[in-house]
C-alpha cells in the first residue's frame, strides 16, 4: 500500500471518528482517540452531579472547568437571566444600563476599591484588557520621554488565557508549541514551588528568594521597560502551586519599587474558590489591576471584569488628546442579562455563606485526603478551600513526575467510577502530573468523601 493510499485511509477512519464523536470540535482533545469511544451526552445537572444520557450520574469535582461555584441548576439564576432578556436583552456597551451599574458597584465594594470596571465576556478577554490597559496608562502618565514601558513579566506554570496577549503571557510550553512566536515583550520567571525547589531553602527563603528573582528580572531589563507583572494568587491550572506568605508581599513592595502594576488574575481564585471571598484576601494584598472570570457568574454566562484602581483609570482622562481613551470594544461587553445573572450568583454566594462552605470542606478535604500520601506514586497534595491538587511521581525520592499515561488512567478509573476530575494536561512538557479536584462549593462531607474515596481507588488500580 502506498503511503498516500495509507494516509487517505487514515483520513476517512478519522473523518468517520469524527462523525460518530458528532459536529463537535473539542478544546485540548485528540479526536482520533474517540474513534472507539464516542464521548456521552450529558442531558442535564443539579447541584455537584451530571446526567448523561445513557443513564450514568457523575459528580463533577471540577465545578465544569472551576466555574460552576454554586452549583448547577439554580432556578433563581435562570429566573434572574430571564426578568433581564425580558427587559433588556441586550445593550451596546458604550451605553449604560441599570444592571450593570449595579454589577460594577457591587464587585468594587466586594474588594473595597475606588476605581472603575471593564466587562467582558471571559477570562482571557479580561487579562487582554489588563495587558492594553497597562500599556496605555504607562504611555499617558507622564514616563519620561524616550521611554517606554512594553514588557510584562509573568510565570511559568501559569495560566492566563488563550488570546494572543493572555497566551503569551502564559507560561506553559504546550499551550503555545506550533502556534508562531506570540507577542513579543512577554517575559517569564519562576513561581514559587517548594516541592520542586531546593530543600535547603525554607517556604519563607524560598518565597522571597523568588520575588527576588522578579526584582533581578526588573533590573536585567530595564525598569523602565516593564509595564506590569501578572500572577495568579495560587497557580491553578498550571498544577495549583501555592506560594509561600511571603511572596505576595514581597512581590508587591518589589513592583512598587519599580513602578510596575500588579495584575492579580483572579479568573480562577475568585468568588470563593480558595476558601476566601478572593484569593488576594490570603496575604492582603492588593493589586492595581484585578482580573476576574469563571465563578464571576458560576458559568450560567459568559462574564468577566477587569478592576482598575481609580488613578489608573483617570490616566485614560483628556480633553485634548483624542487617543488617550481605552480605544478597546467587545460585543458582549457588559451584557445585562450576564450582569444579572453575575448578581444573583454573587447574592446566593453571600446569602449561603458558600465562601465559608468552602473554607471548612477544603479543610475536611484535606483532612480527607492526608492518606493518599501512603500511596508511592503520591509525591505532594497540596490544597486551598475547595481547589487540590495531588501531584503524581514515579518515585518518591527522585520526585519524577509519573507518566502522562499512568495519571490519564487515574483520571479514566474516576470516571468510570463516576466521579470527574482533571489535570493539568497539555501544560509543562512532561508535568502533567497533578490530578486537580474543584468541586462547586456547595460540596459537603458526602461529595468530599466521594471524590477521595474514588481517587483512592483509581490511584491503587494503577499501582
Ligand atoms: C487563571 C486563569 N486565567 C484566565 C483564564 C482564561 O479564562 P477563559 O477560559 O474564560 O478565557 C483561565 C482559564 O482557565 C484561568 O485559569
Amino acid at each position: 500500500m502506498t503511503g498516500r493510499v495509507q494516509s487517505h485511509q487514515k483520513t476517512s477512519e478519522a473523518r468517520r471518528a469524527s462523525s460518530d464523536a458528532g459536529s463537535i470540535w473539542h478544546p485540548l482533545t485528540q479526536h482520533q482517540s474517540l474513534l472507539h469511544n464516542p464521548p456521552e451526552q450529558i442531558v442535564e445537572a443539579d447541584g455537584c452531579y451530571l446526567q448523561a444520557k445513557n443513564g450514568k450520574t457523575y459528580l463533577d469535582g471540577v465545578s465544569g472547568i472551576w466555574c460552576v461555584n454554586v452549583g448547577y441548576g439554580r432556578k433563581e439564576i435562570a429566573t434572574a437571566a430571564s426578568e433581564q432578556m425580558q427587559r433588556l436583552s441586550y445593550l451596546n456597551p458604550t451605553m449604560t444600563h441599570e444592571t450593570g451599574l449595579a454589577l460594577t458597584r457591587k464587585l468594587l465594594e466586594m474588594v473595597d476599591m475606588q476605581g472603575r470596571v471593564f466587562l467582558s465576556s471571559s477570562g482571557s478577554e479580561a487579562n487582554e484588557v489588563a495587558l492594553k490597559v497597562a500599556w496605555q496608562y504607562h504611555a499617558q502618565s507622564g514616563e519620561p520621554s524616550g521611554h517606554q514601558r512594553y514588557k510584562i513579566i509573568s510565570r511559568y506554570r501559569a495560566y492566563h488565557g488563550n488570546t494572543l496577549g493572555a497566551l503569551s503571557a502564559t507560561g506553559q510550553a504546550e499551550r503555545k508549541i506550533g502556534y508562531g512566536v506570540g507577542a513579543p515583550g512577554f517575559v517569564h520567571i519562576p513561581p514559587p514551588y517548594q516541592y520542586r525547589a531546593s530543600q535547603a531553602l525554607t517556604p519563607t527563603s524560598h518565597g522571597l528568594e523568588c520575588a527576588k528573582i522578579l526584582e533581578d528580572t526588573i533590573i536585567y531589563e530595564g525598569p523602565q521597560t516593564i509595564a506590569a507583572f501578572i500572577m495568579e494568587p495560587i497557580i491553578s491550572g498550571g498544577g495549583v502551586l501555592i506560594p509561600p506568605d511571603e511572596y505576595l508581599p514581597a512581590v508587591r513592595t518589589v513592583c512598587n519599587k519599580y513602578g510596575v502594576l500588579l495584575i492579580l488574575d483572579e479568573v480562577v481564585s475568585g468568588f470563593g474558590r480558595t476558601g476566601k471571598m478572593f484569593g488576594y484576601e490570603h496575604w492582603g494584598v492588593k493589586p492595581d489591576i484585578f482580573t476576574f472570570g469563571k465563578g464571576i457568574a458560576s458559568g450560567y454566562m459568559p462574564l468577566a471584569a477587569t478592576l482598575v484602581r481609580q488613578e489608573i483609570f483617570d490616566a485614560f482622562l483628556s480633553e485634548n488628546n483624542d487617543m488617550a481613551h481605552f480605544r478597546h470594544i467587545n460585543t458582549y461587553g457588559a451584557h445585562p442579562v450576564a450582569a444579572a445573572v453575575a448578581l444573583k450568583n454573587i447574592e446566593i454566594l453571600e446569602n449561603e455563606y458558600l465562601v465559608e462552605n468552602s473554607k471548612r470542606q477544603g479543610m475536611y478535604m484535606m483532612r480527607q485526603m492526608d492518606e493518599l500520601n501512603e500511596h508511592p506514586y503520591v509525591g505532594e497534595i497540596r490544597g486551598r478551600g475547595l481547589v487540590a491538587g495531588v501531584e503524581l511521581v514515579s518515585d518518591k525520592d527522585s520526585r519524577a513526575p509519573l507518566s502522562s499515561d499512568k495519571v490519564g488512567d487515574v483520571i479514566d478509573g474516576c470516571r468510570r467510577r463516576g466521579v470527574i476530575l482533571m489535570r493539568n494536561s497539555n501544560t509543562v512538557p512532561d508535568f502533567s502530573n497533578v490530578v486537580i479536584t474543584a468541586p462547586p462549593l456547595i460540596a459537603g462531607e458526602a461529595e468530599i468523601d466521594q471524590i477521595v474515596s474514588t481517587l483512592k481507588t483509581s490511584l491503587v488500580e494503577i499501582l
